[in-house]
């Protein structure tokens, strides 16, 4: 166990399994009908320094359902960051203030930065380009529910990662956490420019992976079991770049008429989100809302039990969470969105 979560890089298959297990007996919490308070006093710092809505909202929900209070800052502007202050300091200083940290940060490594500086957890929930490891692993958590519900196995399975896979930390940190489990077939489709970098797809292979990279989706993928889609990083882009892939081509959307084509009814389609729903943004297409093999919504539900049991494992409170654990009293909605099926 680390106190830590920074990279995937540290996490080992039995630990992976461990925390899949725990997030298993987080649902009742997480589904609001029962109430633990197992990190009753606690503080999170949950510190933002990019845009985000899930990542920022889900960890603050997960600690609050373990009993625990949240402080939270988000943006430059109105931290001490924009004084100049170091991630030293900020981390030194919020040691002293909270019992674990979230932290979002733009520049790739900051967030490592961050935590050499304290002995309190720190949970990456976002450096840059870099990883994002609890998304991976609520991906993951995803990927195993859905497969229990359809009766297949993650061995032998076969993944499409596409989108931007040069940019999208979810898809580096995913494509790690993966490479523990399998073999499995992975085909990677990207515009050209956005290709998931070397040492990753090097990475996969040499753990005895069937890596395939294609140019786009235009072409028979065979059995797909999931389909992991990503949104094109513009933020991210160079002035160079944004000139080059002003219009990214029809040729990567992911939409009803794909998956009829091509795919299975039991095929999954994931998407870490946001998805970018303006016009000619090319993302995953909304034409698929409703639909029971989108599996996004469900994936963002997850988050909850995942993050639940990050907290609970970093803090160390596992073998306490059902003691005390009471029914919940407050109006709970049989599903959460209006189009949600129970499956
Ligand atoms: C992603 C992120 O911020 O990396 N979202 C998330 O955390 N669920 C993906 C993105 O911004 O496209």
């Amino acid at each position: 166990m680390s106190s830590h979560l920074l990279s995937v890089d540290s996490l080992s298959r039995d630990y992976v399994e461990h925390l899949m297990q725990l997030a298993g007996r987080m649902e009742p919490f997480a589904q609001r009908r029962k109430v633990t308070r197992v990190l009753e006093g606690a503080v999170l710092g949950n510190l933002f320094f990019e845009a985000s809505t899930r990542t920022r909202i889900s960890f603050h929900a997960a600690f609050s359902r373990l009993g625990g209070s949240v402080c939270d800052t988000t943006g430059f502007t109105f931290s001490s960051m924009a004084k100049g202050e170091s991630l030293y300091d900020t981390s030194r200083v919020m040691g002293g203030y909270v019992d674990a940290v979230v932290l979002r940060h733009p520049d790739q490594g900051a967030v490592a930065e961050f935590a050499e500086a304290t002995r309190v957890p720190v949970i990456n929930g976002g450096d840059g380009p870099g990883e994002h490891p609890s998304q991976a692993l609520l991906d993951l958590y995803t990927i195993e529910k859905e497969f229990a519900r359809l009766g297949k196995r993650l061995e032998g399975a076969h993944f499409l990662l596409t989108g931007d896979l040069k940019h999208g930390r979810t898809v580096h940190s995913l494509i790690k956490l993966l490479s523990l489990f399998g073999p499995l077939r992975i085909t990677l489709v990207s515009p050209p420019g956005l290709e998931m970098p070397r040492h990753l797809i090097d990475l996969v292979t040499s753990r005895g992976h069937r890596v395939e990279q294609r140019e786009s989706l235009a072409n028979d993928f065979g059995d797909l079991d999931v389909i992991y889609t990503t949104r094109i990083q513009k933020e991210r882009f160079t002035d160079e770049m944004s000139e080059t892939f002003a219009g990214i081509s029809q040729d990567f959307i992911v939409d009803r008429a794909f998956l009829d084509q091509r795919c299975s009814p039991t095929t999954i389609v994931m998407h870490p989100l946001p998805r970018d729903s303006r016009p000619g943004a090319n993302d995953l297409n909304v034409d698929l809302n409703g639909d029971p093999r989108l599996a996004i919504f469900r994936q963002a539900d997850n988050g909850i039990p995942m993050r639940m049991a990050i907290f609970a494992n970093l803090l160390q409170v596992e073998d306490y969470i059902e003691r005390d654990a009471q029914d919940v009293r407050w109006f709970v909605p049989p599903t959460f969105g209006v189009d949600d099926r129970t499956l």
